[in-house]
């Protein structure tokens, strides 16, 4: 395990003492939260009786595979937590998500929660978002026309030109879970997220983006000098 893999690994660590036995558990998606997953799944060998709501196909297949059980969606009502990672996040617990293109999923899910528990290591700790390109799902049909839009809505907002890029896997466009595509659009500094989060949010053909803006409640950050809670209330004795 590489030393940045051990800081996540700590962090999703963490993440265990904000879960219970008997709640509905958000389940995140990448490196970070796999390490939780893991973690959780060995709490259900122990006779934890939790339910599982994973935020991407690769989740549910890791969570099924540790006998995590996972309710239909539609059986789902209220989610207690979900545990998630991040690309960026900063000091007002403000996020880029969708990194690994299950930003809509992760943002319904951590919507519909009581709380969203973000884990990472502290090299997603950043003054301002925007170093990491930011993840847009848009629908297939009319794109150049959504590109377009995008790139007027980013330089409306940022005052400047934003290289938007279409997300590439294997040679061929990449595609959600849900059947749709990813812009990455490469802002550079975002002083205004929610402004950005609003223009984009307006364009016909944007299924969604990956500013995750007033929904984490506690980031546990993973580090040399072990983890670090930024928000929330104190850790439970
Ligand atoms: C998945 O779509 C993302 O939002 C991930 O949560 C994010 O990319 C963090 O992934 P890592 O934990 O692998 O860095």
């Amino acid at each position: 395990m590489s030393e940045q893999d051990t800081w996540k690994r700590a962090a999703a660590e963490a993440a265990i003492a904000e879960v219970q036995d008997g709640m509905t558990i958000g389940l995140g998606t990448g490196s970070t939260a796999k390490h939780f997953v893991d973690l959780l799944g060995a709490r259900v060998a122990g006779g934890w009786q939790v339910r599982g709501v994973p935020t991407s196909e690769a989740t549910a297949a890791q969570a099924r595979g540790l006998g995590i059980p996972l309710p239909e969606f539609h059986e789902v009502d209220e989610i207690d937590v979900t545990v998630d990672g991040a690309d960026e996040f900063d000091g007002e617990l403000r996020l880029i998500k969708g990194g690994g293109g299950a930003l809509l999923r992760e943002k319904i899910i951590a919507g519909a929660s009581r709380r969203m528990v973000v884990i990472a290591d502290d090299s997603k700790e950043v003054e301002t978002l925007g170093q990491f390109p930011l993840p847009i799902e848009v629908v297939p049909f009319g794109l150049p026309l959504t590109v377009t839009a995008l790139s007027n809505a980013c330089r409306f907002v940022l005052g400047r030109e934003v290289e938007l890029k279409l997300r590439q896997a294997e040679g061929k466009a990449f595609v959600t879970d849900g059947g749709h595509v990813i812009i990455d659009a490469h802002c550079g500094a975002i002083e205004q997220p929610e402004a950005l989060a609003m223009a984009l949010a307006g364009i016909p053909g944007v299924v969604d983006h990956g500013l995750f803006l007033g929904m984490a409640e506690l980031v546990l950050v993973g580090g040399p000098e072990g983890v670090r809670r930024i928000g929330g209330m104190p850790a439970r004795p």
